[in-house]
């Protein structure tokens, strides 16, 4: 994370939102980011060492949009983990949800993110609602959320054979869980992220 930064909590949902009507529309920065950078920047400026990397850095690996944060505020409570510094459970809690983010490595940027490794995490927390997103390639953590049976998986990511995850975590998806949900996503050049709701078989 980029130091010297200024914490910010997001108390911003008045700043996010307007209304119109009964509809409440969510002004949402990365996205508007996301969009000017496809707009002005050729194929090679939206690579990684472009303007890219800096957005990922600033926000999160993974632009949401409006639907998306609509769908997972929905939920009474939910747990993110590999929440990194904490850019969407800063958003879901904007629009009306309620996160609670861990990580291996917070940086409390977005919001307070709890330090605790997937692996030594208790097994109540995976009683509730899982989030994660871009569960990192081959380090396991997406594996491991599943292995701990949790009725609900929230996974912002590539599908099999992507850059997020690993097969392992799809086997156990395949045998254990059934899809309900599932929305686009924008995403950078090369990249095929979508949002993925698998909740457990009985
Ligand atoms: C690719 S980053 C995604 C971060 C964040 N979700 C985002 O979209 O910006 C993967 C995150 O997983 C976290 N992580 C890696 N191993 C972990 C573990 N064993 N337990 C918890 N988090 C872990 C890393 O610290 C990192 O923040």
């Amino acid at each position: 994370m980029v130091e010297g930064k200024r914490l910010k909590i997001s108390t911003r949902r008045s700043e996010h939102c307007w209304f119109e009507s009964s509809r409440v529309h969510m002004e949402i920065e990365y996205l508007e980011k996301f969009n000017e950078l496809q707009d002005t920047h050729t194929f090679k400026g939206q690579q990684w060492f472009g303007k890219r990397g800096d957005l990922v850095e600033e926000y999160s690996w993974a632009v949401p949009n409006e639907e998306v944060l609509t769908y997972l505020a929905e939920f009474d409570k939910l747990v993110e983990i590999g929440a990194g510094d904490g850019y969407w459970a800063s958003e879901i809690n904007s629009a009306g949800g309620k996160v609670m983010p861990y990580d291996i490595k917070p940086s409390d940027e977005w919001t307070h993110v709890e330090r605790k490794d997937v692996f030594c995490m208790d097994n109540e927390i995976f009683e509730k609602p899982i989030l994660m997103v871009w569960p990192a390639l081959n380090k396991s953590v997406a594996t491991e959320v599943a292995r701990r049976k949790p009725n609900h998986i929230l996974y912002v990511g590539e599908q099999r054979g992507g850059c997020t995850a690993e097969d392992e975590f799809f086997d156990l998806l395949d045998e254990k869980y059934g899809l309900v949900a599932k929305i686009d996503l924008p995403s950078y050049v090369g990249i095929h992220d979508n949002f993925f709701h698998y909740v457990r078989k009985v």
